[in-house]
């Protein structure tokens, strides 16, 4: 793709950019004078609804339609809450950004409570990165100090107190419900929902939660017109995309890409992934964080229909679960011929057993049976009946489910199945081959 533009990640490399004033040099803080001094809340809204942005935690829904949703009573607070609690497996760009660039999410908190009518807002920050943490504060110092938080920034009569909170130390800390309760003190269970936190938040109050590249996205698109942003980018896709992609990649990494990109272009030029390493070729790939279905090679360069898959939340999921997978949170996990898709799966699933609340039924019972399933396939104990059993477990968890882990558990289970299933056989017929070091089940 021609266009190379660069929204969230351009200044990032500048020496001192986490000071105020280097960031105040390269442009920032404009956005902030532009949004409060010469435009209402009303309007800043509407240019986030042109922009066409939608939400980058994972699930993609539009930003602007959700800050339209906010309900408005008289008299009751309204939340600005920032989901920095980024724990999705292979998922890393948040962190990135927090880290090199703190005025960016900071402006961006400060536009978009302005927008939303918010005075007190958060920022829900993974716990275990302290040292984000502790960047975050000294720029909301630096912030304060320059009078863009606090009692009537720039004289504009508006007020806003800004908190980061360290988050709980758990996965289902990240869903928004669960964040929620976790910031007003309690255990992070999630709630049922509806009611949407955008009528129901944090204290019960009217409340949005947006990921942090999300809010980042709002001093460039106040300073350029929503419009330019939906310029950017191809379809419902609009903007450029943080990736975080890991896995066996020559070059892995944060990349900020203008979504469209080819997948092929992504994994392969040297502008980003610079190909497979070394002596080997790609297997599959797990495009948006371990929450979503696997995909053989073949699949995410080309969809079913042969048609070239794009970096776009559509695209990706053309065909459904079946042969799609999904942009989710961007965390991009490539994965080469020795990897062992038994093993990868048990990996996820174990994961997923841990982390789950216990609230629900299908996902506390379901993660466990399936982790034990996997691991006695991938330890050589397995039996033929096995794979139907892992089938049939993740389809009775899959939309059951109080909270998204649910489907997060099942979708790896069901879609690694559906595109691998020889090498479950394999391993279940062939019990010492597979356990033994370094053996590795390979169709070529
Ligand atoms: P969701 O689809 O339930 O909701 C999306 C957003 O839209 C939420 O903020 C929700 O409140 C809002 N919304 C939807 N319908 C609404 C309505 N009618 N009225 C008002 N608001 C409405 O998905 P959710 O739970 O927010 O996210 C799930 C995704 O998160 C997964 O697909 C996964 O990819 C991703 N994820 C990301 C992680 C990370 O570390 N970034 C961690 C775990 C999962
Ligand atoms: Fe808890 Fe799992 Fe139910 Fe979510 S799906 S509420 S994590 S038990």
């Amino acid at each position: 793709m021609a266009n190379n533009i660069k929204i969230l990640t351009k200044d990032i490399g500048t020496d001192g950019l986490e000071s105020i004033s280097v960031y105040k040099k390269l442009g920032g803080y404009l956005g902030v004078e532009k949004a409060l001094k010469k435009m209402s809340p009303d309007e800043v809204v509407e240019e986030v609804k042109k922009a066409g942005v939608r939400g980058r935690g994972g699930a993609g829904f539009p930003m602007g339609m959700k800050w339209g949703f906010l309900a408005k009573p008289e008299g009751v607070p309204r939340y600005l809450v920032c989901n920095a609690d980024e724990s999705e497996p292979g998922t890393f760009k948040d962190h990135y950004l927090m880290m090199k660039n703190p005025h960016l999410l900071i402006e961006g908190m400060i536009i978009s409570s302005f927008a939303l009518g918010a005075n007190k807002s958060f920022i829900y920050v993974r716990g275990e990165l302290m040292y984000v943490i502790h960047i975050l504060e000294k720029a909301i110092e630096e912030a304060k100090q320059a009078g863009y938080l606090g009692k009537n920034i720039l004289g504009t009569g508006f007020d806003l107190e800004l908190i980061v909170q360290p988050g709980g130390g758990a996965y289902i800390c990240g869903e928004e419900t669960a964040l929620l309760e976790s910031l007003e003190g309690k255990r992070g269970n999630p709630r049922n929902k509806p009611p949407f936190p955008a009528v129901k938040g944090l204290y019960q109050c009217p409340t949005v939660v947006n990921n942090v590249e999300s809010i980042a996205n709002t001093p460039w698109i106040i300073q350029n017109g929503g419009e330019a942003y939906s310029g950017i980018g191809i379809g419902r896709s609009t903007g450029t995309k943080l990736i975080s992609a890991s896995g066996h990649v020559k070059n892995p990494g944060v990349y900020e890409l203008e979504l469209g990109l080819p997948v092929e272009e992504f994994i392969y030029s040297d502008e980003y992934l610079g190909g497979i390493r070394d002596g080997h070729h790609l297997k599959a790939v797990v495009a948006g964080g371990s929450s979503v279905p696997i995909l053989p090679a073949e699949l995410i360069l080309k969809t079913a229909e042969g048609e070239p898959r794009l970096m776009t939340y559509e695209s990706l999921s053309e065909g459904g679960f079946v042969s799609g997978t999904m942009l989710g949170s961007g965390g991009f996990i490539a994965m080469d011929e020795t990897t062992c898709i038994v093993r990868n799966t048990w990996n996820f699933t174990r994961f997923y057993r841990h982390e789950s609340c216990g609230q629900c039924s299908p996902c506390r019972e379901g993660t466990g049976w399936m982790e034990k399933v996997l691991y006695r396939i991938e330890h050589g104990n397995g039996n033929e009946r096995d794979i139907d059993l892992l089938v049939d477990v993740a389809k009775r968890i899959e939309g059951n489910t109080i909270c998204p882990l649910g489907d997060a558990a099942a979708w790896p289970v069901g879609s690694a199945i559906r595109h691998f299933r020889d090498e479950f056989e394999w391993h279940i017929k062939h019990p010492a081959q597979a356990t033994a070091k370094g053996s590795i089940y390979s169709k070529s």
